[in-house]
């Protein structure tokens, strides 16, 4: 039991000094490199990120973007709310609360975004999945309002 504490406590050290020692200094990770670290782009939080809060043993996330954010990507009208939450793991933000895509009408809930190799699957309620190119969220979008 010690053991595994102790064991744990070291791994848990050992895992959170790699990631800090390949950022600047001893600064925070932004959000945007917390994204990286898990193998995903930068491109999936639009620019703005005011806080996040993770527990890096579950990988529950919290994002705070201060205000509404939409913007369009892709042909598709995005919107994320003020305060966006999740769940990461590498390549892949699951649980997700908080960010929507215009189909037809209405807003569907994006519940998850997986990322395998090259392309990025957006996962839409009753939709199924939808995938593009990694190379389309090199850049976080600005909001438009
Ligand atoms: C989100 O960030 C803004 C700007 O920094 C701050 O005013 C606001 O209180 C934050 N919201 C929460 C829920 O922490």
């Amino acid at each position: 039991m010690a053991f595994t504490k102790t064991f744990g406590v070291m791994f848990l050290c050992f895992s959170l000094c790699l990631v800090f020692s390949s950022a600047d200094g001893n600064a925070p990770l932004s959000a945007y490199e917390v994204l990286q670290s898990y193998n995903l782009p930068v491109g999936v939080l639009p620019a703005g990120v005011a806080g996040y809060t993770l527990d890096s043993n579950s990988g529950q996330f919290w994002v705070n973007l201060t205000n509404e954010c939409k913007f369009n990507e892709g042909g598709h009208k995005i919107k994320y709310e003020s305060i966006i939450t999740g769940v990461i793991t590498q390549n892949n933000l699951g649980d997700l609360d908080g960010v929507k895509v215009k189909t037809a009408f209405f807003w569907s809930s994006i519940k998850n975004v997986n990322r395998d190799q090259d392309q990025l699957g957006f996962k839409v309620g009753i939709f199924g999945t939808k995938s593009f190119p990694i190379s389309d969220f090199s850049y976080s979008p600005e909001c438009y309002y």
